[in-house]
Order: C-alpha cells, then structure tokens, then sequence
C-alpha cells in the first residue's frame, strides 16, 4: 500500500510536473519505485517473450545471452544449468497462477526426469533436479516428480566420501587434479538431500549434507571468512591438500559468486538443521561480503580482481545474495542485525531492478551483467539463467515478507 501510494504521488506530481517541460525530471518518469509485485510483472512479460522464441526441438533450454546478442544459447538436460530455467516458469506459476506457466514449467522439467536414472556425472544433480522438480512438486504435489527428486538424492549422495567428508563435486577432474576436489557452489546442493531425508528418503542423506556442510566449514575459508573456490582432499585419507580457484581471479581471492553461494548455503543448512554454528558461520560469510562491496551493492566479478572498478560485474552473484539474506535475516535473532541484512537486500533488489540492469528491450532476459567464467573469457557481461531464477525467487521471499 505504501508503495502503491508512493507511485500515485508520484504520478500525480509527474502530471502537474507536465505543465512545467523544464522542471520534469527524467529519471523520476523512467524509474517507478521499485516493487516486487511490479517486477515479477516484468519478468512474466520477459519469460512470455522467451518462450515464444524458443525452437520445439531440443536442445532448447536457455542458458545465457552473451553482452549485445539478442538470442538466448541453449543447451539440453544434461548441462548444469538446465533447471534454472523450468524453476524460473515455476516460480512464475507461483507468482502468476497462470497456467501458460504452469505447462511450459512441466514441459521443460520433463526433458531433465533421465538425470534422476543415470549414475551421478557430477554435483551439479541439485541445481538441475531440485530447482525444477523441487519447484514443481512444492507447487503440485505431483508424485511423480517426488519419485524423481528422491532417485536423484540417492543418485547425487554416490558421490559423498566418507574418509574427506565431502561430496565429490567433479568427478572428471579426480584425473587432473590427482585428488578429490570440492567446489563452494557444492553447498547449495546439500539442499535436495535434506529435502529427500524429510520426504521418505534415508536418513543417511541428512547426515551426509550436514557433514559436508561442517568439513565445508573448516576447510573452505580463509581467516577473514573469505572462500576458496575449489578445495583439494587427499581422497584416501581425507585430509586437505589445498585451496584454489577455477572462476576466480587467484586462488587467494574472493570470487563473487563463490562467496554468495557461502551465504546462501550455510543459511540453508542452518534452516535444515537448526545448527547455530551454520547460523553464526552464515553471518560471517555475509559480512566480509558486506563490507568489500561497491556503493551500488552489485559486486565486480571478483573482489580482489585488477583494474577495479573498470571490470565486469556479476549481477548472478547480487541476485544469490539477496535471496540468502532475506531468509538469513528472518533467523538472526539480534533485530538490529536481521534489519541490517534485510536492508541490504531490499537495496539489492533495488538496485538490480534500475534500468542499468534490467534486460528491457535488450533481449528477454530479466537481468543483464553478469559472470560466468572470467578466466575462460565465457559468458562475461552477459544474462545468465541463474541471475535470472535467483533473481525471481528473492523477488518472491521478498514479496511474502
Ligand atoms: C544503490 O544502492 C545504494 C545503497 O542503498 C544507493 O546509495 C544507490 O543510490 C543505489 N544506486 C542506484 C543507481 O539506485
Ligand atoms: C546487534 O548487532 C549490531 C549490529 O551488528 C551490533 O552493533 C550489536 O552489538 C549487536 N547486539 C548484540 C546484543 O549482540
Ligand atoms: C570455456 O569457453 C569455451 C568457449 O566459449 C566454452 O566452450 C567452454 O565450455 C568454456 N569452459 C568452461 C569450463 O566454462
């Protein structure tokens, strides 16, 4: 109502302004106040925009659109993005009840159901099968999709060692590295183990998320709470050779995306645990994330990268941030501290949903300016899936705030 207020007042104030050309300010008429109901709004009409461009024929799942391209590339099932996008016309279902994305959303999800049948290619398992199916069933209570969510659990706990502690998140890389390796962005994976050890899975699934979370917790981080992206573990007796990067700017420095993966996955353990180390551990990740940001709070690619503030930003990492410290400041006790984090993200959102990061009339993308992979030159300024459904979901936890 606020809101709503708001922007009549300023509406009015814009219309009396018409009389008087040279007094009327242009960002004042370009930019309404920012609302989540306004932007999820904006991201159906974007959403309706890529579905009608996109080919019937696989593979057909979007997955970014590089800086001045117009056209999403897409891949097929098996890519590691290929849930954000049926999560993204879930969450649209839920923020819409409109069917048109309710049947896009089952559509989509469909092409990803033979992961929940073949041996585990690497952790990545969550991110395709919980943000589509895990969406789609706490939407619909389809058996069916529960049926695939809990072979996947089982399917993505094959990769777990017991001796480090962890899962093992690349598989293909034991060869190249000559050790198991675990990546940060492992910990939001954790998420579709927990949800399977509550909905008649094994209960072993929990036990294997909750330590991985905790071996995460020793080993992953520098003293400033800063993480590694990527830790080496000798796989036979478990102990840590080292930390090291792969999309980050040095194996010392703090990757963007890799620290906000931190807030949100400790955040979600400690909701699935109710643990308060994770909850403590959640708030010291958030605040060197906090303290090193920029004024407009969408972080550089990398905080520690050269040529600050001439860099690329990434836009994915501000959208995964938000969303964790919606719900983290929903579990902090301090109010002064839950206020502090709710701010920020609001302030996130805000700021993401300016004309300097939305997608408009760009491409049909919600988002535009983020990062994939600096180091290999990929997918750099560009929109990418995963801005977009972190994005969408902050917009949503915001909105039932
Ligand atoms: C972004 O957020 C910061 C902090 O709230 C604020 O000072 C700044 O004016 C915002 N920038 C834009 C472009 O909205
Ligand atoms: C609560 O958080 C604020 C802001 O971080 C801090 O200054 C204050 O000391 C905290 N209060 C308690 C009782 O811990
Ligand atoms: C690196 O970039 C190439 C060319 O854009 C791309 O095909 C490849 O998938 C990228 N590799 C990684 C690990 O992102």
């Amino acid at each position: 109502m606020i809101v709503l207020h708001t922007y009549l007042k300023q509406l009015c104030s814009g219309y009396v302004l018409l009389s008087f050309p040279l007094l009327i300010s242009a960002t004042a008429i370009s930019q309404p106040p920012f609302s989540a109901t306004t932007q999820l709004q904006y991201c159906q009409q974007q959403a309706r925009k890529t579905l009608a461009s996109l080919p019937a024929d696989t593979p057909n799942i979007p997955r970014s659109i590089p800086a001045n391209a117009r056209q999403w590339k897409l891949v097929d099932y098996k890519d590691w993005t290929s849930g954000f996008w049926p999560g993204i016309l879930w969450y649209l279902f839920e923020a819409s009840h409109t069917d048109t994305f309710n049947v896009a959303a089952a559509k989509y999800a469909s092409q990803l159901e033979p992961l929940s049948r073949q041996p585990a290619y690497d952790h990545d398992l969550g991110f395709q099968v919980y943000c589509s199916y895990g969406n789609g069933y706490r939407l619909t209570n389809n058996p069916a999709y529960k049926k695939i969510l809990l072979a996947t659990a089982d399917t993505l706990a094959t990769l777990y060692n017991p001796k480090v502690g962890t899962i093992l998140s690349w598989p293909r890389e034991v060869k190249h590295f000559g050790a198991h390796n675990t990546i940060m962005d492992n910990m939001m994976n954790l998420e579709l183990l927990f949800w399977a050890a509550k909905h008649g899975g094994s209960k072993h699934l929990y036990d294997i998320a909750r330590q991985h979370a905790i071996t995460t917790m020793h080993n992953h981080f520098r003293k400033d709470y800063s993480s590694y992206h990527v830790v080496l573990y000798d796989t036979l007796t478990g102990k840590k050779i080292k930390g090291i990067t792969h999309q980050g700017y040095a194996d010392e420095s703090m990757w963007a995306r890799g620290q906000s993966w931190a807030i949100y996955g400790f955040t979600m353990c400690y909701r699935e645990t109710k643990d308060t180390a994770f909850l403590n551990f959640a708030q010291k990740v958030a605040d060197v994330y906090l303290q090193r940001l920029p004024a407009d709070l969408i972080p550089y690619w990398d905080f520690d990268a050269q040529g600050i503030p001439n860099i690329p930003k990434d836009a994915s990492a501000a959208c995964v941030t938000a969303s964790a410290l919606l719900e983290l400041s929903g579990f902090v006790t301090n109010k002064t501290k839950a206020a502090m984090y709710r701010a920020k993200a609001v302030q996130m959102l805000q700021n993401l949903s300016t004309d300097h990061y939305l997608a408009k009339e760009t491409n049909t993308a919600f988002l535009l300016h983020s990062t994939g992979h600096k180091p290999n030159n990929s997918e750099v300024d560009a929109s990418i899936i995963y801005a977009d459904y972190y994005y969408v979901e902050a917009l949503l936890r915001l909105q039932k705030l």
